[in-house]
């Protein structure tokens, strides 16, 4: 699935576990865990498909994730922590258990001494302009990762990033987990995406849906169209 390293941009696939109405965590950001014990594993089995497996700092925040292939026999990907202004705790897992090769995309609104503290423990930062809205700019990420050895990404969460990657239309495949379970008001899988009537909805040119233990898992490619905003 990958391209080859030479191409310009990592290959996108975004992969999440949402009840039936929606939610990939409740109103207290638990989302621990969503899915059945089967789709954990095929989420492993995708992790261990791609080089690399990115989440925002809030998911880092919210449930401290380890990110690493453990379930199924496979290697481990770097781990990708999108952080514009440095928020990631020097005390979470990803930073302190060395399981993985770690990255840390960053804006100058990062300290500085909290970035040479990560690098002490290992963390590759990249510093990276801000987007229009502050936040790393997530197409020059895309396009700094391949010339690091990464041509493929899994975005795994959370709200913001899954959002932004769609918002900017970077994805190519989405993989929903859907879980039979209603959570009511929680978190949202994705926010606004510039979509203001169905005739501005993301398409898909293939999808396979599958049962996965209790779960259904929708495994789209979404035809490439130009970012609206
Ligand atoms: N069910 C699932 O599969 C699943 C998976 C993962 C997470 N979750 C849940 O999702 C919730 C966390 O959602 P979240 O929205 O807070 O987390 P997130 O998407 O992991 O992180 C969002 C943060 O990332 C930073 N960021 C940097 N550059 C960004 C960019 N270009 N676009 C978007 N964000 C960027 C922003 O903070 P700065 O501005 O400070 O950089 C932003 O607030 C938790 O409740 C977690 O349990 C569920």
């Amino acid at each position: 699935m990958a391209r080859s390293l030479g191409d310009r941009q990592a290959t996108v696939t975004i992969h999440y576990a949402q009840t039936l109405d929606g939610r990939i965590a409740a109103r207290d950001g638990s989302s621990r865990w969503i899915s059945c014990d089967e789709s954990l594993r095929f989420a492993h089995e995708l992790r261990a498909q791609h080089d690399a497996v990115m989440v925002g700092v809030g998911t880092v925040i919210a449930d401290d994730p380890r990110l690493t292939v453990r379930l199924v026999t496979g290697p481990s990907p770097t781990r990708v922590v999108v952080d514009s202004a440095l928020r990631l705790p020097l005390s979470a897992t990803v930073v302190s258990d060395r399981a993985a090769r770690t990255m840390l995309a960053m804006t100058a609104r990062g300290d500085p001494a909290k970035a040479a503290a990560l690098m002490e423990r290992g963390v590759e930062i990249l510093r990276l302009d801000a987007d229009p809205d502050g936040h790393v700019d997530l197409v020059a990420l895309l396009r700094e990762l391949p010339r690091r050895g990464i041509g493929s990404v899994l975005i795994e969460g959370g709200h913001g990033l899954i959002t932004s990657a769609l918002r900017h239309r970077l994805v190519d495949r989405l993989i929903v987990c859907v879980a039979p379970k209603i959570l009511g008001t929680g978190v949202d899988a994705v926010g606004d995406i510039g979509a203001a009537g169905l005739g501005d909805a993301l398409a898909f040119s293939s999808v396979e849906t599958w049962q996965c233990g209790a779960d259904l898992i929708v495994d789209g490619t979404l035809e490439r169209v130009a970012a609206r905003v």
